[in-house]
């Protein structure tokens, strides 16, 4: 019913991800090559024929849409009056940052991970605090020693966690996040969790909202959530700001207003409730789609390009590769790729950790195109070998 095999040509309208050279084939920023839902389309439509565009403000409707769509999708209704609409998952994180800590505090992330957090963090004037994740037999846990020496430093006044977990792909338990919450409730840790893959899981057991622990739990966390990544709508400036804590939500609100984070655009509110009202069909098929795209590539560099071990994952459209047996430079790698084959993919080196040793690739787009990306990626790999030889 719906359309995977075409990508609308991006080429020449201000797409960050398609303003590349003839040849080159982006496969980096994490925005899917397919078109939304035409569900979304129909109601930005229909609010243009409006033709008045004056300040506005999201109703309830909007609120109502979003506790609906957890409750469907994902088990758990949150309260629609725990809610705050905000402009994008970063301009909250941001705004959050710096609300709710300090100049010169630390801030806790689980690296690697999205580097944008690096950019909220010390942007802010505040320290970034590294809990790295094990990486062990090809998987990543968490070090729950350290984490809870680092909470319990006084110093540490916020924890981002990536529920999922970009760039690695993995879904955390509902048995992890109970003991993270425990441990920020424990030592005073304000718990922002960033929720904006969590629609994205197409194999396996769902993600956890941050807002299904139990309601002690949750007295500290704010979780960030957004149609953005779902339907590949990030050019919306929508996203919800969900904090159960009357206080602190409190607190959230007046960061989020004197950042002016928290005022939407003429589309974000009837593109966002055409998403989370109508949006469920088209995206059991995109994670058909997905699920299908990860088996392409998976099987295309087990066989082809051995040297490149295939991180598992159930979640996002993010492939994290382990090139360590190639080189212990991705950003070289990245470089060398690019210049020889057009195809351009993520530096694991950017997400810190062990992504040096990694490379991250963007499999949301028509197969046809994958297999294309697949094939320079082949190539790119042999002559970087091939150079390091001669
Ligand atoms: C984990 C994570 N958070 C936030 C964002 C960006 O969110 P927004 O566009 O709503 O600011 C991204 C985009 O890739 C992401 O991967």
């Amino acid at each position: 019913m719906y359309d995977f095999t075409h990508a609308p040509d991006r080429r020449g309208t201000d797409s960050v991800k398609w303003d590349v050279q003839p040849g080159e084939l982006p496969m980096w920023i994490a925005d899917m090559d397919f078109a939304t839902a035409p569900e979304i389309v129909a109601a930005m439509q229909q609010k243009l024929t409006l033709g008045a565009f004056g300040y506005e403000e999201p109703h309830a409707d909007y609120f109502h849409a979003v506790a609906d769509w957890y409750a469907t999708e994902h088990g758990v209704p949150p309260d629609p009056a725990w809610m705050i609409f905000t402009t994008g998952v970063l301009p909250a994180l941001s705004a959050i940052v710096r609300r709710m800590s300090h100049v010169g505090d630390s801030v806790l992330v689980q690296t690697p991970v999205y580097n944008i957090f690096y950019n909220s963090i010390e942007n802010s004037g505040r320290h970034v605090l590294t809990n790295e994740l094990r990486y062990v037999h090809q998987q990543y846990e968490v070090d729950f020693d350290q984490l809870e020496r680092q909470l319990a430093l006084p110093l540490t006044t916020m924890m981002i966690l990536c529920n999922p977990h970009n760039p690695v792909g993995k879904v955390w338990t509902r048995a992890e996040l109970t003991r993270v919450a425990t441990l920020c409730r424990q030592y005073h840790v304000v718990l922002v969790s960033d929720e904006i893959h969590g629609d994205l899981v197409w194999r396996g057991p769902d993600y956890t909202p941050i807002f299904a622990l139990p309601i002690p739990l949750i007295q500290q966390t704010i979780a960030l959530v957004s149609p953005s990544k779902t339907f590949n709508v990030a050019a919306l400036h929508a996203a919800t700001v969900i904090v159960p804590n009357d206080h602190l939500r409190a607190q959230v609100s007046r960061g989020l207003n004197t950042d002016e984070v928290a005022e939407p655009n003429l589309l974000a509110i009837p593109g966002t409730i055409a998403a989370y009202t109508q949006g469920h069909a088209w995206l059991a098929a995109l994670r058909q789609q997905l699920a299908a795209n990860f088996a392409q590539a998976r099987d295309f560099i087990t066989h082809h390009i051995p040297a490149v071990h295939v991180v598992a994952s159930t979640a996002t459209y993010l492939m994290w590769l382990n090139v360590g047996a190639v080189t212990d430079d991705a950003a070289a790698l990245a470089a060398s790729i690019r210049q020889e084959t057009g195809l351009i993919v993520s530096p694991g080196t950017i997400y810190h950790g062990n992504g040096n040793r990694f490379l991250r690739l963007n499999y949301a787009c028509p197969p046809a195109m994958l297999q294309d990306g697949l094939q320079r990626l082949d190539r790119g790999i042999t002559h970087y070998l091939q150079t390091r030889q001669d």
